[in-house]
């Protein structure tokens, strides 16, 4: 069946608008996509604040819509599913995609589909010029989420492992501010650690060798404060060794689980999804471990790793084509922000 989806993402600080088609079997092609980051009115709070956020929203994201549109040549009489994202994310935020979509389906008389934001990060790769296969490995890792899936093919996921405390994206934040880098952490630090030693200071892998395949990044926090303490007045000098560090330590541990987890389901491909799926170290790290090994790594292109309207219209166009949900004409939409 060929389906023109429309899909919204809205869970934190970035609103996505994008176009898919879906033909037959054939992966969705995306035909345009629009975003508007957040990023600079968060900054000076030094993180998300829920309020602002939503009522940003509003205010791009049918501005962003019709841009979509325009660039695709396409007019909204023409889509045939709306999707939004149901969750996990802020409220407010939530309800803003969820708002329009289920408007839009209302108005023009066309079904709607609310889609797990998680769910739109694992799908991601498909987007990309070289698409996975099934089975594979995830890796998510954004900043509410460190898991490692097993995938069999769509909506058929089974957990392996995850984080017992801190997310990886929250634990670039989350050091990143100790360093005194700004909102997001991520991106700032990993930009600092180019031009920093990754062996200058010696940093803890949680849970590196625990045996399973859950992971912990709260002790590291503790170290890099600790360390960022002793180096008092000198930090400023010291602090792109300390940011180098920092991100190895991470990618060090984010590695390894993912080895043991191709290991263990004897799986020989991976896919990276989630923000800190852009980081370059974890990226040239994951690359090399898995050539040695003849293992397949996949990634979302590097604009769709983070927050984006594609991956939810794909994520949509993906699950509608394999009949496992079905978009609904109810409109008392609803959200799920955990
Ligand atoms: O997937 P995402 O955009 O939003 C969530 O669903 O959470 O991920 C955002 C997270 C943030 O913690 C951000 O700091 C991190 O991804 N991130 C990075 C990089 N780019 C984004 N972390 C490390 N290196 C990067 N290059
Ligand atoms: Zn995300």
């Amino acid at each position: 069946m060929d389906l023109l989806i429309l899909g919204i993402e809205s869970s934190c600080d970035e609103t996505g608008v994008a176009l898919v088609r879906s033909a037959g079997g054939a992966v969705p092609a995306l035909l345009a996509h629009a975003l508007h980051s957040q990023v600079a009115m968060h900054r000076d709070y030094g993180g998300v604040v829920p309020e602002l956020a939503s009522r940003d929203h509003i205010r791009h994201v049918l501005p962003l819509m019709t841009q979509v549109l325009r660039e695709s040549g396409e007019s909204l009489s023409n889509v045939d599913v709306l999707a939004y994202t149901r969750g996990p994310g802020l409220a407010g935020a939530l309800l803003v995609g969820a708002g329009v979509a289920c408007a839009l389906g209302a108005a023009l008389d066309r079904p709607v589909l609310g889609v797990h934001h998680l769910e739109g990060h694992l799908l991601s790769p498909f987007l990309s010029a070289a698409p996975p296969e099934f089975p594979f490995v995830a890796l998510l890792v954004s900043g509410g989420h460190t898991q490692l899936m097993r995938v069999d093919g769509v909506g058929r996921y089974g957990l392996l492992g995850e984080t017992i405390d801190d997310a990886a994206g929250e634990a670039f934040d989350k050091c990143a501010k100790l360093m005194g880098l700004s909102y997001p952490g991520g991106p700032a630090l990993s930009r600092l650690a180019e031009h920093g030693s990754a062996t200058a200071f010696k940093l803890p892998r949680p849970m590196l060798h625990s045996g399973d395949l859950d992971f912990s990044f709260a002790g590291l926090k503790t170290a890099v404060l600790t360390q960022a303490r002793k180096l008092g007045d000198s930090l400023e000098a010291h602090k792109a060794d300390l940011a180098a560090s920092t991100e190895a330590a991470i990618a060090d541990v984010l590695v390894s689980k993912t080895l043991a987890a191709l290991g263990q389901t004897g799986i020989g491909r991976v896919v990276v999804a989630g923000g800190v799926g852009a980081n370059r170290r974890l990226r040239s790290q994951l690359d090399a471990a898995c050539a040695e090994r003849g293992l397949r790594v996949h990634y979302p292109e590097l604009h769709l790793c983070t927050d984006n309207g594609a991956m939810i219209a794909l994520a949509a166009a993906m699950r509608l084509q394999a009949g496992q949900q079905e978009a609904s004409r109810d409109y008392a939409f609803d959200v799920r922000p955990r």
